[in-house]
């Protein structure tokens, strides 16, 4: 294993400390990179929230966050005690017109790099900005990270890049798409420009469609009221999908630099053919999940995870087909899926490569599969290529596809860290390169608009599926009315 430098010590203000983003993913994100030896002993992270906690209590929660968190194996007592040392906790309340910055502000050491996380609603992205501009917290080696999402149309979205590029520039500016710092998304570039072989059949002229699917078995997670106003489409296909659809449409950028590669990120986005308001019930389907079961058990309808008598037309699965128009992508179709839910939670990215233009072999000896690579992201990482081979024996000639597969838990049998552990130390380091630049927002939301303002005039839809299925009949019939299937050997 590569020998672990830790990053520049730094103090990281956590505000939204005592919610659930902190307290289920940065916390022990944090943890893990203090017990990894990527975070100096003397870094300090400092919760901010409206709740009058002390330091200690603080430190509690974050304890006890730990424990149910961190699996046992990765837990050593000694390390999570001397990370809790590292937490510190300023009380505040960053709406209130006399917000007092200067318990934070004393805190904070003038000479160390400075990474505030807004773990908050984005609709304080711009009082906190604000806040620490006129409490003259943000110095040049400051950097602010937002979570998605940014906005929830080009319009608000806009707002918010302008007011937090009030206080910070895009390069202080960290907004972050999760799946960006899963490894096996960070993969998809190494596979792609540290191979010649893929590179090389990366056109409309071997690839007949990419499928990318991200399913979930979950469904609201007491988060109904966020989740309620989004919908799976600016929830997950704005950013994260269309994060995947980049990565793998992209032409080769000049350069690791994060400018260079957001700049090849981009090209993709702003070469999505928008889709017009007449296509857009047969490109697109949006789903909400009915009562149903999963593993055998009984799940309830999103309505009734929603509270009594609810009512919603927010839809929970979304499928659609999408285009990429350049010479390289020409008549290659993108389909997405995803949603919540579904009968198994996993992401994977399907490229299917053209059937032969004819066969010498005879039409018995096989059922003809066209090559295929299927890229696991989780659970259970890895990639497939499947590709004929003749079956061993004798009997006249007979053959059967068989995969070319890695297993990435037994090829590096190691634990595979949390998307939250490489972004946070990036932030720190003041590496862009896996973050969403303020273009990117913008131009993907310019080509979901659309779809939202299409879904909007029609009050017929969403269309019910049985939890536990994968999403209506109709997704099915979006993919095979161009003669193809939905890759679903995922048992
Ligand atoms: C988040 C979405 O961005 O991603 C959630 O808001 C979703 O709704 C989650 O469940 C999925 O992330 P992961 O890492 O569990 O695949």
């Amino acid at each position: 294993m590569a020998k672990i430098t830790p990053v520049a010590t730094f103090d990281c203000v956590v505000f939204g400390a005592t919610g659930d983003l902190t307290l289920r993913k940065l916390l022990p994100a944090l943890y893990h990179c203090f017990r990894d030896g990527q975070m100096p002993d003397d870094a300090r992270v400092i919760g901010a929230a409206r709740s009058n906690l002390t330091a200690d209590d603080f430190r509690q929660r974050a304890g006890a966050a730990l424990e149910k968190l961190v699996t046992p194996d990765d837990l050593d007592a000694d390390v999570v005690r001397r990370f809790l040392t590292v937490l510190d906790y300023a009380p505040i309340d960053v709406t209130a017109p006399d917000a007092d910055w200067t318990v934070l502000s004393s805190r904070l050491d003038p000479n160390r790099v400075r990474v505030f996380y807004l773990a908050t609603s984005p609709d304080l992205y711009g009082p906190v900005c604000r806040g620490l501009a006129a409490a003259g917290l943000n110095t040049p080696q400051s950097r602010v990270v937002l979570e998605k999402p940014i906005g929830h149309d080009l319009a608000s979205a806009q707002a918010i890049i302008r007011d937090v590029a009030a206080v910070f520039t895009e390069a202080q500016t960290f907004r972050i798409d999760h799946f960006l710092g899963k490894e096996t998304v960070q993969n998809l570039m190494a596979l792609r420009f540290a191979n010649t072989i893929f590179e090389r059949l990366w056109t409309s002229d071997v690839i007949d469609h990419v499928q990318i699917t991200v399913a979930e078995t979950v469904g609201l997670e007491g988060r109904g009221g966020y989740f309620d106003k989004a919908g799976v489409l600016r929830d997950m296909v704005q950013n994260h999908l269309l994060q995947l659809l980049c990565l793998i449409a992209m032409e080769p950028p000049v350069s690791l630099d994060a400018d260079r590669v957001r700049d090849e990120k981009l090209k993709v986005l702003r070469a999505l053919r928008p889709l017009a308001p007449h296509e857009i019930p047969s490109l697109t389907v949006r789903g909400q999940y009915a009562h149903g079961a999963i593993d055998g058990k009984p799940v309830p309808s999103y309505l009734k995870d929603l509270g009594p008598d609810s009512s919603s037309a927010t839809e929970t699965f979304v499928a659609l087909k999408a285009e990429i128009r350049t010479w390289r992508w020409a008549n290659v179709p993108f389909y997405l899926r995803t949603g919540k839910r579904l009968p198994r939670k996993v992401s994977e990215i399907v490229i299917q490569f053209r059937g032969q233009p004819f066969s010498i072999f005879p039409a018995e000896s096989a059922e003809w599969e066209p090559n295929r690579l299927v890229i696991r992201l989780q659970p259970e990482e890895g990639m497939r290529l499947s590709m004929m081979t003749k079956d061993p024996g004798p009997g006249g000639l007979r053959l059967s596809s068989t995969g070319l597969d890695i297993r990435f838990e037994q090829t590096f049998g190691t634990r595979f860290p949390d998307a939250y552990e490489r972004l946070l130390m990036d932030t720190v380091r003041g590496d862009a390169t896996l973050f969403m630049r303020h273009d990117e927002v913008e131009a993907a939301w310019t080509w979901i608009e659309p779809i939202l303002n299409a879904w909007a005039s029609r009050p017929d839809q969403p269309r019910l599926y049985p939890a536990g299925s994968w999403g209506p009949t109709a997704s099915i019939a979006l993919i095979e009315r161009d003669g193809r299937t939905w890759y679903e050997d995922v048992g």
